[in-house]
């Protein structure tokens, strides 16, 4: 019989959902199964208000009030496609990072081949960090665009994307955040921390549903939409609409999904952000400090600036007989290999077979971590006789 499953691969996406999430999106598919926006019908304006909560509610996280600047996608990877694709033209200079996920490096690579533009990565170091200087340095006057990713998918290293926003704005140049990690496990305050574009997914620490991201725009003005279609406005024209959000949200939208993922912002807002973010904290700092003490792990990137994620090696054994183990033999779910970051590899040196990757949840518990690592020790003993 298999053991009771522990779930460590939240970054891949949130295994545990609260109750509440699961009952919003049954209630939606039961009660309010119409077209948000579409026809006048009262389903039809119940599944418009339901869209309607789910920006209000992004707005509340993120401190943004300014709701139909809040678009509903898929997921991140739609989200920065979105501002990748719409924003950047012939002989564009665009910096990142060597710590993005492919949903960054893909579409750069892809607009470099069709439209010549050119991309200039900043490496971090071998925690992961990126140093804001050396953004500084690469910026010139054809920078139209800085992509970083709030936190790393591998290390989960925090970078200082605050720092990074000063410097884009001081020199003109807009800032895309990929909040694909960063959005539930880092306070981000749009108030504040005013970024250019801010992309999120709903199924990873925001406790929503697969299906379901957003991306939030301070002004839309320079960027091509990446689809076009029916939007249930002004459907007597053959334009697509110019205003926000229809602009970018072509199709029927995910109306049980952002259904569910009102309920999981709502979650986190009620326990309080920093109280998850806490919690997972002192989390991920027990799982540091126990696997530390196991002298044939190497723990990649330090216990500082980091969210609810950490990757690691065994001495001499594969990254995915590692997590193949865990899986079969004791029921523990994680990820092993590249986790869609090729470059955060090489930058770390741990390409091109990657690492075991460990990512908590609020709904983790100390004791799962401690089966963890009698798993791990029991895999040592056996990978030495
Ligand atoms: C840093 C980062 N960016 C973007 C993505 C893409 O997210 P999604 O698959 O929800 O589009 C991921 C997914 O793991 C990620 O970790």
């Amino acid at each position: 019989m298999r053991k009771k499953i522990i779930y460590f691969d939240n970054a891949a996406t949130s295994g545990i959902k609260p109750p509440s999430v699961i009952k919003a999106i049954c209630d939606c598919l039961k009660k309010n199964n119409a077209n948000p926006g579409r026809s006048g019908h009262i389903l039809s304006v119940k599944a418009a208000e339901i869209i309607y909560n789910c920006r209000e509610k992004i707005g509340e996280l993120f401190k943004f009030d300014n709701t139909e600047n809040i678009i509903l996608t898929k997921n991140a990877t739609e989200s920065l496609n979105i501002v990748i694709n719409g924003l950047l033209n012939k002989g564009d200079e665009v910096i990142t990072t060597s710590m993005e996920h492919n949903s960054v490096l893909r579409p750069l690579t892809y607009l470099k081949k069709k439209k010549n533009i050119k991309i200039k990565m900043v490496r971090a170091d071998l925690n992961g960090f990126i140093n804001p200087a050396d953004i500084l340095t690469s910026i010139t006057d054809k920078t139209k665009l800085i992509v970083i990713t709030a936190a790393s998918n591998v290390t989960g290293t925090k970078m200082d994307i605050e720092k990074v926003r000063e410097i884009a704005h001081s020199n003109g140049v807009k800032i895309l955040v990929d909040a694909a990690q960063g959005a539930g496990t880092i306070k981000i305050n749009l108030k504040e921390s005013p970024f250019d574009f801010l992309a999120i997914t709903g199924h990873k620490h925001l406790f929503g549903p697969q299906g379901t991201g957003a991306l939030i725009i301070k002004d839309s003005e320079e960027i091509e939409p990446l689809m076009f279609g029916g939007t249930g406005s002004q459907s007597e024209k053959i334009i697509h609409p110019d205003f926000l959000p229809d602009k970018f949200e072509s199709g029927t939208l995910n109306t049980p999904g952002f259904a569910g993922l009102s309920a999981g912002i709502d979650f986190i807002i009620k326990k309080g952000i920093d109280n998850v973010i806490n919690y997972e904290r002192q989390l991920i700092k027990y799982l540091t400090e126990k696997l530390m003490e196991i002298h044939e792990i190497k723990v990649y990137a330090p216990f500082v600036n980091r969210v609810a994620t950490l990757s690691f090696n065994i001495n001499g054994a594969q990254p995915s007989d590692i997590a193949d183990y865990l899986d079969k033999k004791h029921s523990i779910c994680v990820r092993s290999g590249l986790h869609c970051a090729p470059e955060a590899h090489r930058t770390i040196n741990t390409f091109p077979y990657g690492t075991v990757r460990f990512s908590l949840s609020y709904f983790n518990t100390q004791k799962e971590i401690d089966i963890s690592i009698n798993a791990l020790k029991s895999f040592i003993m056996k990978n030495k006789n």
